[in-house]
């Protein structure tokens, strides 16, 4: 993996924060580290590579982002091995998922070995905040956001990329227990031709009220349909989505509106590994009532950074109720498992996908 020969400038706190004792419940995003890491883009260039304490952002009121909501974002984590090894999942990975958002929202994207040796450094500045907990990380959270200040409607020139971190636990308070979902046939989250494929800030704004609106009535997240036919499953708010039917496991085929997930990728290698029919196709909501009426339809699950893989309970469109099996032997917990003992380095990483950490 390559990282960068940039040159940091480091400011270190002179307040440092006490860290979460440990067995705390850390939730997901509630504490953030001491220190950020911060590049500039201006005159053509990447410049002043900085890791500074955390505090706020000062910027132009006329800045791109607050107008026109150029900002994209990445999520990752950091593991704790055993011997205090720190080891950073798949960089790389998001590295270039930015960069093909970059393309999208015609943003700059930081050079990936810029992107890499960001995260090197300031997890390494940062490596006591790694939590020791197994089912802990230290999440990392890459963001670019166009800072030029003007009111015409155009790209930014110039743009800040900044990275915070954030020791994390469970993202559902259930702590990896199922979830319930809800279909959403009402409002949709991205349209062919829109902007579902990348990692979009403005992807998050337009779910977050069917989101909230299904959180009162006790829905854990929202499963999002396409914007056409509403028929065609996308994905979750915050993951992608795997069936698990008697001959078949099925993902939705990336189409343009879905986030092409990093679990998602190492789901599909590690199913393929173990020589189980999976394909990437379409799959509909009329489909997934012919497979339970059948009783061919067995798990759902859905992946991503900070869901890890998470099984669903229930699922419910209109007015009727899917309950699936989570418990004892699933393809869920094998897979949460397997990934999960790779991260932690219980098993050896055969896939290449850890970045250890100089100590
Ligand atoms: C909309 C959406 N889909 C899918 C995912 C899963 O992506 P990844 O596995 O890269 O975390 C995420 C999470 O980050 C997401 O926000």
């Amino acid at each position: 993996m390559s990282t960068g020969n940039y040159s940091f400038s480091m400011t270190k706190t002179s307040n440092p924060l006490s860290k979460p004792p440990p067995n705390t419940a850390l939730g997901f995003g509630k504490y953030f580290t001491d220190h950020i890491a911060a590049s500039d883009y201006s005159d053509g260039k990447w410049h002043t590579h900085r890791i500074v304490p955390y505090s706020n952002l000062s910027m132009d009121p006329a800045a791109c982002v607050y107008h026109y909501g150029q900002a994209l974002f990445e999520g990752l984590k950091a593991f704790r091995q055993k011997n205090d090894k720190i080891v950073i999942f798949r960089p790389q990975f998001n590295a270039s998922r930015m960069a093909h958002g970059c393309q999208r929202l015609s943003m700059q994207a930081p050079p990936e070995d810029l992107f890499i040796q960001t995260l090197a450094e300031l997890v390494s500045v940062e490596r006591d905040w790694v939590p020791t907990e197994r089912g802990s990380a230290l999440y990392i959270r890459p963001t670019l956001v166009g800072t030029e200040g003007f009111l015409g409607v155009r790209p930014s020139n110039e743009y800040l990329f900044f990275t915070l971190l954030s020791p994390v636990g469970s993202y559902y308070s259930n702590n990896h227990r199922s979830v319930r979902i809800w279909v959403e046939t009402e409002h949709v989250r991205a349209a062919p031709g829109g902007l579902g494929a990348v990692k979009a800030a403005a992807n998050y704004a337009s779910s977050l009220y069917a989101a909230s609106e299904q959180k009162k009535r006790g829905y854990d997240q929202v499963l999002w349909l396409d914007a056409v036919t509403k028929d065609q499953i996308e994905e979750v708010g915050t993951m992608n989505v795997f069936f698990v039917f008697k001959n078949e496991i099925v993902t939705p085929a990336l189409n343009g509106s879905i986030l092409p997930g990093g679990v998602r990728e190492c789901v599909l290698h590690l199913l393929r590994e173990w020589k189980l029919p999976v394909s990437e196709r379409k799959i509909t909501m009329s489909e997934l009532k012919e497979q339970y009426a059948r009783g061919e339809f067995l798990e759902m699950f859905g992946t991503g950074t900070a869901a890890v893989i998470t099984p669903v309970g229930e699922l419910q469109h209109k007015d009727f109720t899917y309950k699936l099996n989570t418990g004892g032997e699933t393809l869920s917990t094998r897979l949460y498992e397997e990934i999960t003992k790779i991260q932690y380095g219980d098993i050896p990483d055969r896939h290449q996908w850890l970045m250890a950490l100089d100590k």
